[in-house]
């Protein structure tokens, strides 16, 4: 089974980016054979002309090694590496329906949120489309923000063998589970646009501080805390085995310890179960040229694969 995902190079990784999609990603290697590029075609369409996306792929290929992707098992590639993917997303273009597009949310958001209605974030979801066809993935994970976009990707891939013939797999959508969902120090979803998140490789200090300001109410010392909808629970369940958790829960609800000892703890918690993590990430930090050639043994695998798809894709079109 081939399992296929892409990851934006938008950012620092945040907790919410490793326990909902490196994590998870990292764990499917043992169930078939892992694609996992970094798209930063796709991130053109947010970031502004100063950005250095090469260099944040690169760190994105640091983090993702850190997290323990193994470059045995998996293939990790720049989604630019194989730029052929475009003459695929051409071909798509052509049975991609108006109508189909224009429903799209994420383009509808990104626009309400200020970006460029430019034809870029419009055809988002094809060059989508052409990422998940052009490697044979059977299941694509992906958040809920992504279903929409797998599912266009779905009717693209059979309006294109119905219009020219059987060409491509009908990729499968596997959905992240929900509870996945991280909350950020504020208690909504962890995410960069809220600014409120804690970073995954963050040094000491400042991991400590996010911890530190965790929004809780005002309960005085004494009193039993809320245990619904805690964000100090929610994180501690993501690291801690369960019966520190349960044990932190009778806690809160018996009252008697204030919410700075609680952050305390789960900081401790928190930063050990990331100790491992950190030493990869920094001798592979240390090694920048070892990062570099997994990612060009990954983008020539890539290049393999996409290249027998697209002979069919150019056959089935009838342009060679
Ligand atoms: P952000 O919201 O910080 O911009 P992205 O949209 O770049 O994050 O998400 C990258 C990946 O991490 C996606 O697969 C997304 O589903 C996952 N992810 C992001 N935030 C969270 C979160 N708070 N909880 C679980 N998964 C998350
Ligand atoms: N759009 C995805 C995101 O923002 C990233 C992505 C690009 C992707 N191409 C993909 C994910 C193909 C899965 C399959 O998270």
């Amino acid at each position: 089974m081939r399992i296929l995902s892409g990851i934006q190079p938008s950012g620092q990784p945040h907790l919410g980016n490793y326990f909902g999609m490196m994590r998870p990603a990292v764990e499917l290697q043992s169930r078939g054979d892992c694609y996992y590029f970094i798209a930063d075609y796709h991130a053109l369409t947010s970031l502004g002309s100063d950005s250095d996306v090469k260099a944040r792929s690169l760190e994105v290929a640091v983090d993702f090694l850190a997290c323990g992707l193994e470059p045995d098992k998996t293939v990790l590639f720049r989604q630019s590496a194989v730029p052929e993917v475009h003459e695929l997303a051409w071909y798509l273009s052509n049975v991609a329906p108006m109508g189909l597009l224009e429903r799209c949310h994420s383009y509808k958001d990104k626009v309400a949120r200020g970006l460029s209605a430019n034809h870029g974030l419009f055809a988002y979801p094809v060059l989508m489309t052409a990422d998940i066809l052009l490697y044979e993935a059977d299941l694509v994970p992906v958040g809920k923000d992504q279903v929409q976009h797998l599912e266009v990707a779905r009717d693209l891939a059979k309006k294109f063998n119905d219009t020219y013939g059987e060409t491509f797999r009908i990729p499968e959508l596997a959905l992240r589970e929900e509870a996945a969902t991280l909350p950020g120090i504020d208690g909504q979803k962890m995410s960069k646009s809220y600014g409120n998140t804690i970073g995954l490789f963050a040094p000491e200090n400042e991991f400590k501080k996010r911890v530190m300001a965790i929004k809780t109410d005002s309960s005085p010392v004494e009193a039993p805390k809320a245990v619904e909808g805690s964000v100090l629970l929610a994180l501690a369940r993501c690291v801690a085995p369960a019966g520190v958790v349960v044990e932190m829960e009778e806690s809160m609800l018996r009252g008697g310890r204030g919410y700075g000892d609680y952050k305390k703890q789960l900081f401790g918690l928190l930063w050990e179960s990331l100790t491992e993590l950190r030493a990869k990430r920094e001798a592979l930090a240390r090694d920048p040229g070892y990062v570099l050639k997994v990612l060009q043994e990954g983008e020539k695998r890539a290049r393999e694969t996409a290249s027998t798809v697209l002979t069919k894709a150019r056959k089935a079109v009838g342009i060679a």
